[in-house]
């Protein structure tokens, strides 16, 4: 009988497959994951996490094994191959029991392929993989196999980026996001914790970020001492960061607006506003227990925002889309996107600025923030914006910023800083 972990993992992957889940973050978040043991949900994080991280290097080391395209399997099959292949050639697991196992696991789904599974499996333990592509003779054959990139992607990489940027970010986002945190500036006690748990940090180039070099910080996150923020993200509610009125028009979970209440306390307000009703209950709980108080949450939509033009000193758009910048975090983004998704995203995105931009007071601030770099829903959305509005231009950033610079944007480079590739866009109202 497979174990609960590896029984899971199985059903998460094909229920990502099947559209069953929305995102692998919603599917981890249900109650037969968190109802796991300590260890074994572990050991399930470790499974998908690594299987849809590492698929297309999976895929390279399956595909000869195979007498028929891969894409054409049943989806049951190609998850067991995958989860027993991922068991075979990273994990520290005995090859006997990934490979019976995987059988057992499809026997369920799909009976009749569950020879062949055990076939190529007991075939990949006794050949190995297959050599990978060298980066650098042949970056996209290298970006599809050990880069794990869809084509479609790797081919926009190397466009955009060039090889060598190209590679540097694909091999970035194989690796665990670093343990990046800012305090809770009404816990006194917040840094003697730190130093206590053995976090070791070190400090980052956005004021108030440390990345933790040792330990665990899931105990003090969970006790609100500090909170898990990549650097880009805390970078942009600097960014936003002034005196007077603030909207954060796209709020939950409420990461940045729980910074920007903290950053602005004692000269400033934030009204946070979200439209899904789920994540508005998330975003109020994250709220009030960081204890911020000058942050209120509303929910709304900022298409048609509930706000009289000019109210606010700044505004936030940190706007809804792909998450292409996340995918260290996010593993399974990397196969669920599409150029199409990017050009609905782009849409909606022209339109949320186009709603907020008003709600700035002349002289005031916009920023519009994504964690994507994809043109189409980053400098395009801006172009396209200050095009029609001419009273806004590009504004200046911080002089701690200065190594993010991207021409008249910011851009955390996952190459260079680790962790995520955020885009924003600091604006000005004339
Ligand atoms: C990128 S996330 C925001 C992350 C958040 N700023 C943070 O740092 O924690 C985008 C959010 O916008 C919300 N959203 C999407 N369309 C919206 C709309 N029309 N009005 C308000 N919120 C919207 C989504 O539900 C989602 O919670």
């Amino acid at each position: 009988v497979p174990t609960p972990a590896r029984t899971l993992a199985f059903r998460i992957l094909l229920d990502l497959e099947r559209a069953q889940a929305p995102t692998l973050a919603d599917r981890l978040a249900r109650a037969d994951v968190e109802g796991l043991d300590p260890r074994e949900r572990g050991f399930l994080h470790e499974l998908v996490l690594g299987t849809l991280r590492t698929r297309g290097l999976l895929d390279h080391a399956l595909r000869p094994l195979i007498d028929r395209p891969f894409e054409g399997l049943d989806a049951g099959a190609r998850a067991a191959l995958r989860l027993g292949a991922h068991q075979v050639l990273s994990l520290r697991v005995p090859d006997r029991a990934a490979v019976s196992e995987s059988v057992d696991l499809v026997r369920d789904t799909a009976p009749r392929a569950a020879g062949f599974v055990n076939a190529v499996l007991r075939r990949l333990v006794r050949e190995g993989p297959p050599p990978v592509p060298d980066p650098a003779a042949d970056p996209l054959g290298w970006l599809t196999s050990a880069g794990s990139l869809p084509a479609w992607l790797a081919q926009r990489w190397l466009a955009r980026l060039g090889p060598e940027t190209a590679v540097a970010r694909a091999r970035a986002f194989l690796e665990r996001p670093p343990s990046v945190f800012r305090l809770n500036p009404r816990r006194e006690d917040a840094s003697a914790r730190v130093e206590e748990a053995g976090l070791a940090p070190r400090p980052l180039d956005v004021p108030g970020a440390w990345e933790a070099s040792a330990g665990q910080p899931a105990a003090l996150a969970a006790d609100g001492v500090l909170y898990l923020q990549d650097q880009g993200s805390q970078m942009v509610a600097h960014l936003a960061a002034g005196a007077g009125r603030h909207l954060d028009a796209c709020a939950a979970p409420g990461s940045k607006s729980t910074l920007l209440g903290d950053l602005v306390a004692g000269r400033g307000t934030v009204a946070a506003l979200e439209v899904a009703p789920r994540r508005l209950a998330t975003l109020t709980g994250m709220v009030r227990g960081w204890g911020a108080a000058n942050v209120s949450v509303l929910g709304g939509d900022a298409a048609r925002p509930p706000f009289r033009p000019g109210s606010f000193d700044a505004v936030l758009l940190d706007a809804p889309c792909s998450g292409l910048g996340t995918l260290g975090r996010h593993p399974d983004i990397r196969w669920r996107a599409t150029g199409e998704g990017l050009a609905r995203h782009a849409e909606r995105q022209r339109g949320l600025l186009a709603a907020v931009a008003p709600l700035v007071r002349p002289g005031g601030t916009l920023v519009y923030a994504v964690c994507s770099q994809e043109p189409e829903e980053s400098a395009a959305v801006v172009a396209a914006f200050l095009e029609a509005h001419p009273a806004f231009r590009s504004g200046t950033a911080p002089p701690w910023a200065a190594g993010f610079a991207d021409g008249p944007f910011l851009a955390t480079r996952p190459e260079r800083d680790r962790g995520d590739a955020f885009f924003a866009a600091p604006l000005v109202r004339a």
